[in-house]
């Protein structure tokens, strides 16, 4: 009986430790390149959802052209009120009039990474996946901080 729960403790914390880094393992870090291969291969975002309130092609205003859609993965979708959970990404493709996908700008929600403005990593791609802009830019920061309250989020309310 003893030894049961011994190896049952030991199994357990094998178990932990062997989960552990690959949970971490999981979710990228404030990396543009590394973010992008992610999104792209290891959880392609296509296959991610739309907010309730912002399903598939919609209009758009400056400076993100004039239609786009908004993919975001499970964890900003299971978000019920800001902030969004840890992990949590929105990739927004941005289309000209001739539905040409011209840009894809990212938002995802690091922690620790930036907690005087919402624990946001930026990252604006070409459709190719080049790098354009990341980090913590200041227009993007400087544009989506009048959403402050809604956690930067532009194109989705909490109720
Ligand atoms: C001048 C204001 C402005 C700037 C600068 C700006 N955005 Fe946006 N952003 C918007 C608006 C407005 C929307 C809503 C969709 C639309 O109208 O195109 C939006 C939507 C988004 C979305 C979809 C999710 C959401 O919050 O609604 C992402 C992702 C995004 N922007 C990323 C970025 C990134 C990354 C940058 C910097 C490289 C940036 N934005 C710069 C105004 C801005």
């Amino acid at each position: 009986m003893k030894n049961s729960a011994t190896i049952a403790g030991v199994v357990a914390i094998v178990a932990c430790f062997a989960a552990g880094p690959l949970a971490f393992a999981d979710m990228p870090g404030p990396d543009a390149a590394v973010l992008w291969h992610y999104m792209t291969e290891d959880s392609p975002y296509k296959e991610w959802g739309f907010w309730p309130d912002h399903q598939g092609m919609q209009p758009g205003r400056a400076p993100h052209g004039p239609l786009h859609k908004v993919y975001v993965n499970e964890k900003a979708l299971n978000s019920r009120e800001p902030p969004v959970q840890y992990g949590a990404i929105q990739v927004k493709e941005s289309y000209n009039k001739a539905k040409e996908l011209k840009a894809i700008t990212v938002m995802y929600k690091v922690n620790g990474y930036s907690p005087e403005n919402g624990d946001w990593f930026w990252a604006e791609y070409s459709p190719d996946g080049k790098v354009k802009s990341s980090g913590k830019p200041r227009g993007c920061i400087g544009c989506h901080g009048v959403r402050a309250k809604n956690d930067f989020i532009t194109v989705h309310e909490f109720k």
